[in-house]
């Protein structure tokens, strides 16, 4: 069998397969993880991430056959405590924590239970958890009920607590999949920060750009299969696209000329301090704007402004010819403004409510009838949608969260379309959406185009921006630094221009 683990190996796994029933989750898989290094695991959903996670670190068993070395260490089979004190750690993505317990007992409770004396000290709870935050550079209300904090905080909660103790690989299981761009890129320097330390992470994202950033290797899967391993460096995300689907990228450019349609949204100087600066820029009806850039570019703070949720310090936005001043995003819906953001998950879709209710939400007052809301009009508007959209749902009854990635995001594009907008902001739209989802929803957005729809599309994937819109704006510390004609400029060249 051909030697894979390095010798600083801190964890070597190979011919790890799985079975659940009839479903090969895992199928003969090597998976090597240097020390300090920061590895990024890829692969669409159902492609057994979870499940070799689950497997290193003594969750599950693997089938017979497999190997696993920790620290250097022949186990078989890991426990859970055997993994740990071999310094392996673990990141759920419901971070199973404990709500009602405060910040220094979740981070310390579990280190100290074997601790003798067995009933441990405030102090020492205290102590633990001040060391492990403090190795995070974090300061956090130790007394605090965790319940209290937000999900970024509680997730800062969770390294702490794998950090207790010795240890040498955390794996983080789609870490950012709830988290905004802000605390996402507080996170990535956290996790740079634990490599420079010598810990290494094992990171799971849908986000390719963040992945490419942050990770020295990256570990493909496709279908319970290895499909090789890979230095970060020099990889595209084109490229890791057709890695993980197996399929070549669609490489049909959609950009048009829209030189004469009359502008929509016209900005001049726009600028708000340490956000973004001098943003000229105008979007046509039917015209599809793409906006790149490195995470903290200040995309998402423009599109803030543009969506009335903060105010520019400086300079003119023009809707139709007219210049606009937006106190909420109340007023930018009322201008004819809709914006599907990032944050899908957390602020786009009440999760436990209805696919109906979470539709009609924002155009309510049309569906009153002598004061009341007519179960005939909700009907036609949730039918249609869904009819239009074409989303796979089982009854417009169920919960919002019983639908895929991409059925909740044609859900978010349906409720945001119910209000008849003009410009369209779409910030990172495909977050969360399979690799194989993500044609339907964009051949939704070339339609809305068609019918004269202005749209502005942030994404930091640069293959989304250059496939789907009619120019590309490369944003760079707070400031449009360059634009590209996709017909002109081939993918590579762009991915070279905002990531090297
Ligand atoms: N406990 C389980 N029981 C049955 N099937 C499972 C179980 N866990 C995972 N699977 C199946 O194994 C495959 C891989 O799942 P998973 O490891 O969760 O993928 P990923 O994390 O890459 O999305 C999927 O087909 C999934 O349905
Ligand atoms: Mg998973």
């Amino acid at each position: 069998m051909a030697e894979q683990a390095a010798p600083a190996a801190v964890l070597a796994m190979r011919a790890v397969s799985k079975t659940f029933g009839g479903v090969q989750a895992l199928r003969d898989v090597s998976f090597a993880v240097r020390a300090g290094e920061v590895h990024c695991l890829a692969g669409e959903n159902g492609s057994g991430k979870s499940t070799l996670i689950k497997i290193a670190t003594g969750v599950y068993s693997a089938d017979a056959g497999a190997e696993i070395d920790i620290a250097g260490r022949h186990v078989t089979a890991p426990t859970p405590g055997l993994a740990r004190r071999l310094g392996v750690s673990v990141i759920w993505q419901d971070l199973a924590l404990f709500p009602e317990m405060t910040v220094a007992e979740n981070i310390a409770f579990e280190a100290l239970l074997g601790a003798r004396p067995r009933l441990a000290s405030q102090r020492q709870l205290r102590e633990t958890a001040e060391r492990a935050l403090g190795r995070l550079g974090v300061t956090l209300d130790l007394t605090a009920p965790l319940r209290s904090l937000p999900i970024a905080k509680r997730q800062i909660v969770a390294i702490a607590r794998a950090l207790v103790g010795e240890t040498k690989l955390i794996f983080m299981d789609e870490p950012t999949a709830s988290l905004t761009r802000n605390e996402t890129d507080h996170l990535l320097q956290i996790v740079r920060n634990l490599s420079a330390s010598g810990v290494a992470v094992v990171f799971v994202s849908h986000r390719l750009a963040e992945v490419l950033e942050i990770a020295e290797a990256v570990t493909v899967l496709r279908d319970g299969g290895l499909v090789g391993v890979f230095p970060a460096e020099g990889m595209t995300q084109s490229r890791l696209t057709e890695l993980m689907t197996g399929q070549t990228f669609d490489s049909a450019v959609s950009a048009r000329d829209r030189g004469t349609a009359p502008a929509v949204l016209e900005l001049r100087g726009l600028t708000r301090s340490g956000e973004y600066q001098d943003i000229d820029l105008t979007i046509r009806a039917g015209e599809t704007v793409g906006i790149t850039g490195l995470i903290g570019a200040g995309r998402t703070e423009l599109g803030h402004t543009l969506f009335g949720m903060n105010r520019p310090g400086r300079g003119e936005i023009r809707l139709h010819g007219k210049p606009v001043s937006f106190r909420s995003n109340k007023d930018a819906i009322r201008a004819g403004i809709a914006y599907v953001s990032e944050d899908r998950l957390s602020l786009g879709l009440i999760q436990p409510q209805s696919i109906a209710d979470n539709l009609a939400l924002p155009v309510l007052d049309r569906l009153l009838s002598l004061g009341l809301i007519s179960p005939r009009r909700k009907t036609a508007l949730v039918d249609g949608w869904i009819r239009d959209l074409a989303v796979k749902i089982g009854k417009p009854e169920d919960p919002v969260s019983t639908l895929s990635g991409g059925n909740q995001q044609r859900i978010v594009l349906a409720k945001w379309l119910a209000t008849e907008p003009r410009l369209l902001i779409l910030d990172a739209p495909t977050v969360g959406v399979d690799v194989g989802a993500r044609a339907g929803i964009f051949a939704i957005i070339r339609r809305l185009a068609e019918q004269g729809l202005a749209i502005l599309l942030i994404s930091d994937e640069a293959p989304e921006v250059h496939f789907n819109a009619d120019r590309v704006l490369h944003m760079a510390g707070g400031r449009i630094v360059e634009e590209f004609d996709p017909r002109e400029t081939s993918l590579a060249a762009l991915e070279l221009a905002v990531y090297a």
